[in-house]
């Protein structure tokens, strides 16, 4: 069996990870009729720290087409990568296209794909935040409904695509960026060095990250979070911020200064990992990462209006701020800690059941009632 991944921004590579080393595992327990693996990366992000960084920690294979596309409008993007994503696919033929998350690389590659009949597994399918004005969720709504098998990361996910009318080939199989962070989690704590490089003591800092379109292209909404870091810093607990190009961009647009902040380039991810694991508490509008604050039981203030991580609200771990500085400065230095409930993400077995479901071999599909945990935290 043939099966062509797509990836081109820096959460898939992430994601990638645990399914090629299912992948990988599979093989060799089934030499015989082993899963032939073609990467392609669209180029959608291109900087070494979002990208290269990633293949090298994650030891994650070199991409077998680099389609080199960039950055660009929302139609020159797609658009670019779904003329050169059909022309590999016309050459591979395979058997089918795995596409990931809710990128314009995720889109194209499911668009590409079905419009040529080839079926596509859409691995983090069925979340919503039910706002058509983030680009992210025309692409989960459209690459949801082109897919053959849906694999959802939770229960919710599920009933999102139950209420589109989407009931077969849906998968709940848990989420792989919690296998991730189980996976590499220990590996981040023996390598890296941030916090000693960086001068931070554990629980004495705050960890921020910003990129979303409708926060760093509104400039309202830009300055309100920007003022909040500043007035944190300002209040004595430490504010460090790895600066997404996107937010960088308009930073330097815009000429601010960010007053008390330590500003960093994009960190790698085992770095990332320690960051988030040792903070007091994470500013975030990133879906990853209000993610990996959960895993970790780190209080979460997310700079959004709606999330579609909803079950980290739920269990109290998570509060929905927006980008008024008030609201940001007051719930960051309350931390509020949530409370235990049922875990949401699976049992860090996501990748395998993704893998044992493509191949149509039988196993337990199901990663509801599973053991996850929090990751040394809870
Ligand atoms: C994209 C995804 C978003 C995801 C995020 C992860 C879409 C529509 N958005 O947003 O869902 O959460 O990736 O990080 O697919 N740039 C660089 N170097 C790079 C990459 C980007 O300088 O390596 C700059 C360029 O100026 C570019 C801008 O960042 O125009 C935005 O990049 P783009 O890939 O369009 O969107 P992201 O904001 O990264
Ligand atoms: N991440 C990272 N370095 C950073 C910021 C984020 O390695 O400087 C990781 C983070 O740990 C998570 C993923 O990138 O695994 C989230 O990606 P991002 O916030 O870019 O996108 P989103 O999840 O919002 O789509």
């Amino acid at each position: 069996m043939k099966v062509v991944s797509i990836v081109g921004a820096r959460p898939q590579f992430i994601k990638l990870a645990p399914v090629l080393r299912a992948i990988q595992r599979y093989n060799r327990e089934n030499p015989g009729q082993p899963i032939q693996e073609v990467l392609v990366h669209t180029g959608q992000h291109y900087d070494y720290e979002m990208s290269q960084v990633f293949f090298e920690e994650l030891s994650l294979k070199a991409p077998d087409y680099h389609l080199g596309v960039g950055s660009g409008t929302h139609g020159y993007q797609t658009g670019e990568m779904l003329r050169r994503i059909e022309e590999v696919l016309l050459r591979e033929k395979p058997d089918w296209v795995m596409v990931y998350g809710d990128t314009n690389s995720t889109l194209a590659g499911a668009l590409a794909a079905a419009k040529l009949h080839i079926p596509v597994a859409h691995v983090e399918a069925g979340l919503r935040s039910f706002n058509r004005r983030m680009p992210e969720e025309i692409n989960r709504v459209l690459t949801d409904h082109m897919s053959t098998l849906l694999f959802c990361p939770t229960e919710r996910a599920v009933e999102n695509l139950r209420r589109e009318g989407i009931t077969e080939g849906v998968h709940l199989v848990g989420d792989v960026m919690y296998d991730a962070a189980l996976q590499y989690t220990e590996l981040a704590e023996r390598k890296s060095c941030v916090l000693e490089t960086l001068g931070l003591e554990q629980k004495e800092y705050a960890l921020a990250t910003v990129h979303r379109a409708e926060n760093t292209d509104a400039h309202e909404r830009l300055s309100g979070i920007l003022r909040g870091l500043e007035r944190i810093a300002g209040e004595g607990l430490p504010v460090v911020f790895p600066l997404h190009p996107r937010t960088a961009k308009k930073l330097r647009r815009l000429g601010v200064a960010l007053n008390g902040v330590r500003v960093l380039e994009p960190v790698s991810y085992l770095d990332m990992l320690v960051l988030e694991k040792n903070a007091r508490v994470i500013l975030t509008d990133s879906g990853g990462v209000q993610k990996e604050a959960f895993f970790f039981r780190v209080p979460c203030v997310t700079l959004r209006e709606e999330t579609e991580w909803v079950e980290t609200v739920e269990a109290g771990w998570n509060t929905l701020v927006g980008c008024d500085p008030k609201r940001i400065v007051q719930e960051a230095l309350e931390a509020r800690v949530g409370v235990e409930s049922v875990w949401p993400y699976g049992d860090g077995r996501a990748g395998e059941r993704i893998v044992c479901i493509l191949c149509g071999v039988l196993c337990e599909e199901k990663a509801d009632g599973a053991e996850g945990d929090s990751l040394g935290l809870g």
